[in-house]
C-alpha cells in the first residue's frame, strides 16, 4: 500500500490517494476548532487518540452490520478507507439536550429528550453549516429521496448501537454527528469519523464532559478527557 498525492486537508484530517484505485488514507491531525473555524487550537496527540477511537467504533459498528468506509487502522494517525464521495449534509443525532439545541429551543443542558432527535445541516464552511430539512435536501439535490432513507434509519440504528456500547463503558451519549458517502457503485455507507471531536460523551455518573465541549468551552483537561475515552473503548 503506498501512500500518494494528497487530495484534500479538512480542519482535523487529511486524505490522500493510494496505489490502490478505491482505496484512500486518512491522516488525523492534532488541530482543533470550534465556533465555525474562529476558535483554534491544538489538543496534544487527539490524531492519535481519534484514530484509535474511531477505527475501534467502526470495527464495532461493521460486527453489528453497519457499512461503513473503514478497512483497518494502519498506523497511529492513519486509517485505510473505502474511496467514497461524500455526501454534503452533516447527520446530527441527539439523545439528552447539549450545544445548538439548548440554544435554539431553551432545553436546559442534559435534559433526556423523550425521544431521539435527527437533524440535518448542508455541509458548507462558507455558510457556517445551516440547518437544513428533508425538503432542502431534495430540492437542492444533495442526496436521493432514498439516500436520505438509507442515512435516517442507518442513524437510529448507529444511535442504538452506539448507546449500548457506551452504556457499557459508563458513558451517557449525549449527541453526535455522522456524515456518508456514495461508494462508486452508489451505495451509501457511513463515512468520516466517530470521536469526541464529533460526539458529545458524558460519564454516566459524574456527567463530566470528555469530548470536545471542553475545548470549545476552555473547561481545561481536554487531552485527559479523550484520552479517559480511548482507555475506557480500548477496555
Ligand atoms: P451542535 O450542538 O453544535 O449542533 O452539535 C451537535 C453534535 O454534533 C455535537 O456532538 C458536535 C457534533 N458536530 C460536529 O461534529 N460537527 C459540526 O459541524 C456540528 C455542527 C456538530
Amino acid at each position: 500500500m503506498e501512500k500518494l498525492e494528497m487530495l484534500y486537508e479538512g480542519k482535523a484530517k487529511k486524505v490522500f490517494k493510494t496505489d490502490e484505485d478505491n482505496q484512500y488514507i486518512v491522516e488525523y491531525k492534532d488541530d482543533a476548532t470550534a465556533l465555525n473555524g474562529l476558535k483554534k487550537g491544538t489538543i496534544v496527540d487527539k490524531g492519535i487518540m481519534n484514530n484509535t477511537i474511531s477505527s475501534k467504533l467502526f470495527e464495532l459498528l461493521e460486527q453489528k452490520g453497519i457499512k461503513t468506509h473503514y478497512i483497518k487502522k494502519l498506523s497511529d494517525r492513519e486509517m485505510l478507507v473505502k474511496k467514497v464521495e461524500i455526501v454534503p449534509i452533516e447527520v446530527l443525532v441527539r439523545n439528552y439536550a447539549a450545544g445548538s439545541l439548548t440554544k435554539r429551543y431553551g432545553i436546559p443542558e442534559g435534559t433526556k429528550m423523550d425521544s431521539t432527535i435527527l437533524e440535518y445541516c448542508f455541509k458548507n464552511d462558507e455558510l457556517g453549516d445551516p440547518f437544513i430539512n428533508e425538503y432542502h435536501i431534495k430540492a437542492m439535490k444533495l442526496a436521493e429521496e432514498s439516500e436520505v432513507d438509507t442515512i435516517a434509519k442507518s442513524a437510529f440504528r448507529i444511535n442504538e448501537i452506539l448507546i449500548d456500547l457506551m452504556k457499557n463503558i459508563n458513558i451517557d451519549l449525549v449527541d453526535f454527528k455522522l456524515e456518508f458517502g456514495r461508494t462508486p457503485d452508489g451505495e451509501i455507507i457511513l463515512a468520516d469519523e466517530i470521536s469526541p471531536d464529533t460526539c458529545r460523551l458524558w460519564d454516566a455518573d459524574t456527567h463530566e464532559k470528555l469530548d470536545k465541549d471542553r475545548f470549545r468551552r476552555d473547561m481545561g483537561k481536554v487531552e485527559e478527557g479523550y484520552m479517559e475515552v480511548v482507555r475506557r473503548i480500548l477496555g
